[in-house]
């Protein structure tokens, strides 16, 4: 039992144990009987406890979720005590040596892996919806030359809604389709357009001859030549970072993008919601927070003064601690493998992979670290990589936005579908005031 519970605190781990719960209200005498199932109990079944007939009824407070399962998901699991990833069941370190970042999306959207033809036709659907309107691009056009990125993107998602006004018509599978094949499709053409627009350079159109990570590295890099051959192994530490950051359950962005698609709004509109939430820098922005940490700390020999900042909590050691890994998060370990590659393929040395290397040494043999579980996480490594590919820091959230695209599709898919599915409406403590009598402006 206490095995099964630690799993399910530490993010996803399923809990058999079915059971019940006397609970006895000392404030009436009254004793309650609550089911058990899945580890978990029913918030609302604590309602029933009263003082009195007009007495609401007790709620739970939990504010930042911490120990609240929101949905049933048979998407994404994670036993972070042990440090274990896997998607509809297969492991991320099978999936990475494997697989490619497009059959991954259709695993997590379809929930099955693809036989060679559904891949084909899944590949060829894709591929083809990758152009946005041109109306998008004089969108893109008005942002100030050195507009964020994240900024644009989450912009023109959201104008995608306007542009696909079907696509509120959630019970129409085919428009659910169609949302999903142009939301992953075009990604990666936003994303190149916000870099390009940063750069003052012209926005490089889609080329359908090229794989999504290839088409990517020529919509950024591509100049006056015919035709964009991307280096083949950029292309597949791209690939495979798309792969490490495809979903991670209930997240931040996951939640919103659930929360905000449970109104029944458009994905576009509901995607925008995941977007805003990864741009957060203790979301998607810590891997730009990382780059801007190790640019501060200089050298090595600053780094015992930097992590005394941060045990004194005047500094927070960005890229490192995780709500559910409690262990080495599986993500990081697979990054670091394809630092080395993904330098010794664009040539650049770059000084701040001996920083981080040692930071990460160094934290691994502190108490302060070791005792709270910190652990290095997905960004900690992911920022080095494309900084190697010469990708500026603030397109690094942009970087993780692409390949989360489909796991928030997947998840906003699998909510839909839920029987159990209602508008997101938290409750709430009041603290304020009550009763207060207007006071008009010359008396107060
Ligand atoms: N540096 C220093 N101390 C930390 C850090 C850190 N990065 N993370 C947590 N702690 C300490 C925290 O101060 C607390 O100490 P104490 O118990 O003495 O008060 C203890 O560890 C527990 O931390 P917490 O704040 O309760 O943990 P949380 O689950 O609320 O926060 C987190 C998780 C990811 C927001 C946090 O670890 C953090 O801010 N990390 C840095 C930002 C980062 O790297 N984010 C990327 C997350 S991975 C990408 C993704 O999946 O979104």
């Amino acid at each position: 039992m206490a095995e099964e519970r630690n799993q399910a605190d530490d993010g996803g781990g399923v809990a058999t144990t079915d059971g019940s719960l006397s609970v006895t209200d000392n404030r009436t005498g009254e004793t309650y009987e609550i089911e058990v199932n899945d580890g978990t109990v029913r918030a609302m079944d604590f309602r029933q406890m009263k003082v009195s007939e007009d007495d609401f009824g007790l709620m739970t407070y939990d504010p930042a979720f911490t120990n609240t399962a929101s949905c049933r998901s048979a998407i994404t699991y994670i036993d972070g005590g042990a440090g274990v990833l896997e998607h509809r069941g297969y492991s991320i370190e099978q999936l990475c040596e494997g697989s490619s970042f497009l059959e991954v999306a259709y695993l997590l959207v379809h929930g099955e892996l693809p036989e060679q033809g559904a891949l084909d036709y899944w590949t060829y659907a894709i591929t083809h919806h990758t152009y946005v309107h041109e109306n998008i691009k004089n969108l893109m056009e008005g942002f100030r030359y050195d507009a964020h990125p994240m900024a644009m993107l989450l912009s023109t998602v959201g104008a995608l809604s306007s542009f696909y006004p079907s696509a509120k018509n959630l019970d129409d599978e085919t428009e659910r389709y169609m949302a999903v094949v142009r939301l992953i499709a075009k990604m990666p053409t936003l994303a190149a357009f916000a870099y390009r627009h940063n750069l003052g350079l012209p926005y490089v159109y889609p080329d359908n001859d090229l794989s999504y990570p290839g088409n990517f590295l020529s919509m950024l890099y591509k100049m006056t030549e015919f035709k964009y051959e991307p280096d083949p192994r950029l292309e597949r530490a791209l690939d495979v970072l798309w792969i490490l950051h495809a979903d991670h359950e209930q997240n931040c962005s996951t939640a919103a993008v659930r929360a905000v698609g449970s109104s029944q709004v458009d994905p576009y509109s509901a995607l925008a919601g995941g977007i805003a939430a990864l741009y957060g820098p203790l979301h998607g922005g810590a891997n730009e927070a990382v780059l801007r940490m190790l640019d501060r700390i200089g050298t090595v020999e600053n780094i015992p003064d930097f992590l005394q900042g941060v045990k004194d909590r005047k500094e927070k050691l960005m890229g490192f601690g995780h709500r559910v890994y409690k262990n080495y998060d599986p993500r990081a370990r697979i990054i670091k493998r394809h630092v080395d590659e993904v330098l010794e393929a664009t040539g650049s040395d770059n000084p701040k992979l001996e920083i981080a290397t040692e930071l990460e040494k160094r934290a691994l043999d502190d108490e302060y670290f070791t005792e709270r579980k910190l652990y290095p996480n997905v960004d900690f490594y992911s920022g080095l990589i494309y900084e190697a590919m010469s990708i500026p820091t603030d397109m690094f959230t942009v970087m993780f936005a692409i390949p989360r695209t489909a796991g928030w599709l997947a998840q906003w898919l699998e909510m839909l579908d839920d029987e159990e599915t209602k508008i997101a409406r938290p409750r709430q403590i009041y603290t304020g005031d009550r009763e207060q009598d207007y006071v008009p402006m010359d008396r107060r």
